[in-house]
């Protein structure tokens, strides 16, 4: 059985979690393979709730082997800390594995977030300030600092040296920040070393291993598509792929492995920090969503701007993933509304636009051009069939699925394992 991946459609905050929870009892291992702890994925098991960040939601289903992949930016204090938050709560995270390659996020890349966004002022990006721009532009700049040179202390010296060197200059003299002293951020890392060596390997073997042994790997998207570096809403994205070709370069598989990829939509749209969000909804409907929907931050505990379901946006996370399935989630949160307007194109400049225009300056003039659809009143929260469904709930799903340009083969009822009805079987 080959590989499948599971990845955000819109802007984060879809259901990734927990669709990657329900997949995880039938899966070998669960894969990261980008992003960090920026992410914050929620599940729900039975009256237990969850919020992973750094680790793969495989982690809760015993059996399943969860994985770090190279792609991944990691803060080893969050993570040695959601390690022991599991282990308090009974659950067992002793098989999992991280990526010798996967790069560290050091305590100056926090700080240079932190410090970057609040000079861009009106232009920040409204990052989640865990340091994963700048860990990502050290790996490209080639100063990264990887798991695997927490063992060698003479290299992490050097590395941490050259990190520093212009860092600490742009921090003292364009921020008016302190110097980062190199022996305080060695030791600091050193620190880690001995707790995580029992997880660091080689996961790119790992992995490819067990797919030659018929093992069944599902990669688990951290964000969304719109949120990735080359083809989400630039510069208002995060710094890595969450899209499908970054679970190939973030963990060792080639393509020609996978055979499924799931993209989880929400009934309607949300986003957290700044950027073009066409249907967002600044009124009653918007606040509605927010808290019939809970749209609260699981990372930073802001409030997710909320807006109508974007088709446009949904067919364009078909094309640039090539999505075999969808995964709708949240349907419930819209129970209740007489009528339930979905964006079906844009109007940009008086013209009607079908597809995502590639020009920002066209997207950040983009208005949706809404047709509503007649909404329900029933409560569906119970439902485990698609027939369970009051007929107008069932339209909506459909006309989403023709919209949208793949099948939609399960649909989320509520936050729970159980609340889901199961259209197509994803193994
Ligand atoms: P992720 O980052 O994609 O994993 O999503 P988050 O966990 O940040 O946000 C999704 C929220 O919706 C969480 O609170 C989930 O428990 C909840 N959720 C997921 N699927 C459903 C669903 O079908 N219905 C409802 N009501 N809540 C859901
Ligand atoms: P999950 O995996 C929603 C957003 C931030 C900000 C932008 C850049 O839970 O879906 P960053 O800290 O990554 O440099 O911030 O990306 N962002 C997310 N929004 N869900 C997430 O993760 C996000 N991770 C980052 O709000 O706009
Ligand atoms: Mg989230």
């Amino acid at each position: 059985m080959p590989a499948l991946v599971l990845l955000g459609a819109q802007w984060g905050d879809e259901g990734k979690g927990k669709a990657t929870d329900l997949l995880g009892g039938s899966v070998d291992y669960v894969v990261r393979y980008q992003g960090g702890n920026n992410a914050g994925h929620t599940v729900v098991v039975g009256d237990q709730k969850y919020a992973l960040h750094l680790l793969p939601s495989g982690i809760l289903s015993p059996g399943c082997t969860p994985v770090i992949g190279n792609g991944v930016v990691v803060d080893p204090s969050v993570l040695l800390s959601e390690l022991s938050g599991l282990n308090e709560r009974g659950v067992d995270t002793s098989k999992l594995l991280i990526s010798g390659n996967a790069h560290i996020i050091t305590p100056y890349n926090v700080t240079v977030d932190k410090v970057t966004e609040r000079f861009l002022g009106k232009r920040k990006i409204g990052t989640t300030g865990r340091g994963i721009g700048p860990t990502y532009a050290d790996k490209i700049n080639r100063v990264g600092i990887r798991v695997q040179d927490l063992y060698d202390e003479s290299i992490l010296t050097q590395k941490v040296e050259a990190a520093l060197d212009g860092k600490n200059q742009l921090l003292t003299k364009l921020y008016n920040r302190r110097a980062i002293a190199v022996d305080q951020v060695v030791e600091e890392l050193l620190g880690y070393a001995e707790k995580l060596a029992p997880y660091v390997t080689d996961t790119v073997l790992v992995l490819n291993q067990a797919l030659e042994q018929d093992k069944v790997v599902l990669f688990e998207g951290g964000q969304g598509t719109l949120l990735d570096i080359d083809h989400g809403t630039y510069p208002f994205v995060t710094s890595s792929n969450p899209t499908a070709g970054g679970a190939c370069t973030g963990s060792g598989v080639g393509p020609t492995k996978i055979s499924r990829v799931i993209g989880i939509l929400k009934a309607y749209t949300t986003r957290v920090g700044s950027g073009p969000f066409p249907t967002e909804l600044l009124d009653a409907d918007g606040e509605a969503l927010r808290r019939i929907g809970g749209e609260r931050g699981v990372t930073t505990g802001r409030d997710r701007r909320c807006g109508w379901f974007d088709a446009v946006i949904a067919r364009y996370a078909t094309r640039v993933n090539g999505l075999t399935d969808f995964f709708l989630t949240k349907l419930d949160v819209l129970t209740g509304w007489e009528e339930i307007p979905v964006c079906v194109a844009y109007e940009i400049d008086g013209k009607r636009v079908e597809e995502l225009p590639y020009s920002q300056s066209d997207f950040h003039h983009a208005k949706p051009i809404y047709e509503t659809l007649p909404g329900w009143s029933e409560d569906i929260t119970k439902a485990k069939s698609f027939s369970d469904l009051p007929k107008n709930a069932q339209a909506y799903v459909k006309a989403l699925e023709e919209m949208s340009g793949a099948p939609i083969s399960a649909i989320g009822v509520g936050p729970g394992r159980d609340e889901t009805i199961e259209v197509n079987s994803f193994l």
